[in-house]
């Protein structure tokens, strides 16, 4: 199986994604690693905790790494996902505890102690957590297999502002350091997961399923889908971080280019975006594969028939 760790900030689609990870035997999670976004490191690990033990994997070891952005104020994202980041479903008080040391000293060992090439990082939330494993340990960088990222956008333009999505904008500095590293690099952006919206069928399926994951995605959904309708006037709600460990799986269901993406922090108006470009036109060179269109129906075809694999 293909070791992952899940670098996140739930967030109701972060919380699609591991839950679709914990349902794929294609997937080995190593652990997961809470860092600051959506809402407040505390929430956002405690979230972690609350999912882990939703999919009956209260074995997992699950970190808190940083609170906050490298060089910036942290920026949150509740008129998205709400006050506790994961409104939608009232989860019980997790049995399982934090682990103890800082996710950012996790990532570096867990990279040390496996093969090289062997580990994927899935980050799903801002880069501040993997940024920084590669500040204090640059040995790790060559270790990485490959990093399987959601964030950026280029023809869909912003989400957080005109020109940034949100999890490059809330820490741009630590996006540069990652997008610069080496590393190989898969970049899920909005113009791909705004491809990735629920329909009203797929939702109703989602909460029909016997088992309580199920239910449980359906009413995250239906939460996050009144953002978008109401901001954007459009159906559904968009599955993000899911399309990262779906690329996993199936990355046929993708289609991107081998391009260069510069980070801009300096902008006036763009800081946070991902220059992406796209048609070549300068002499950068590649450093991700950037996805621009996935399969919808293939995607959320293969993330029902997983979740109906969970309890
Ligand atoms: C990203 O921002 C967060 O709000 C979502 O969880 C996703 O990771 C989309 O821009
Ligand atoms: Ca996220």
């Amino acid at each position: 199986a293909q070791k992952i760790i899940i670098d996140t900030d739930p967030g109701q689609d972060d919380a699609v994604a591991i839950l679709l990870a914990l349902a794929s035997p294609e997937i080995e999670v190593l652990g997961l690693v809470a860092v600051a976004g959506n809402v407040p490191l505390a929430l956002t690990e405690l979230n972690t905790r609350k999912i882990c033990e939703l999919a009956g994997r209260p074995d997992l070891p699950v970190h808190a790494g940083c609170a906050a952005p490298l060089e910036r104020k942290l920026v949150t994202a509740e008129h998205v996902h709400g006050k506790t980041g994961l409104d939608g479903i009232e989860l019980p008080e997790p049995a399982m505890q934090l682990r103890p040391g800082h996710g950012v000293d996790f990532i570096i060992d867990t990279l040390r102690r496996e093969p090289a090439g062997t580990v994927t990082l899935v980050p799903i939330g801002p880069l501040t957590n993997i940024a920084e494993a590669f500040r204090r340990a640059p040995d790790i960088v060559a270790r990485v297999g490959r990093i399987v990222l959601m964030g950026g956008a280029y023809f869909e333009v912003g989400n957080i502002t005109p020109t940034a999505e949100f999890n490059i904008y809330v820490d741009p500095e630590a996006a540069r350091i990652v997008f610069r590293s080496g590393a190989p690099l898969v970049v899920l952006p909005l113009d791909a997961t705004h491809e990735a919206l629920t329909g009203r069928d797929w939702v109703e399926a989602m909460r029909a399923l016997p088992n309580r994951c199920g239910p449980a995605v359906a009413s995250w959904t239906d939460f996050f889908e009144r953002y978008d309708r109401e901001k954007y006037g459009s159906q559904g709600a968009p599955l993000h971080d899911p399309c990262a460990i779906a690329w996993i799986l199936r990355p046929e269901l993708f289609e991107g280019r081998e391009i260069n993406v510069e980070i801009e922090t300096q902008g006036e108006f763009t800081t946070g975006m991902t220059v992406a470009d796209w048609w070549r036109v300068s002499d950068r060179p590649a450093n991700a594969l950037f996805i621009r269109h996935l399969d919808r129906d293939g995607l959320f075809a293969l993330i029902s028939e997983r979740i109906a694999r969970l309890p």
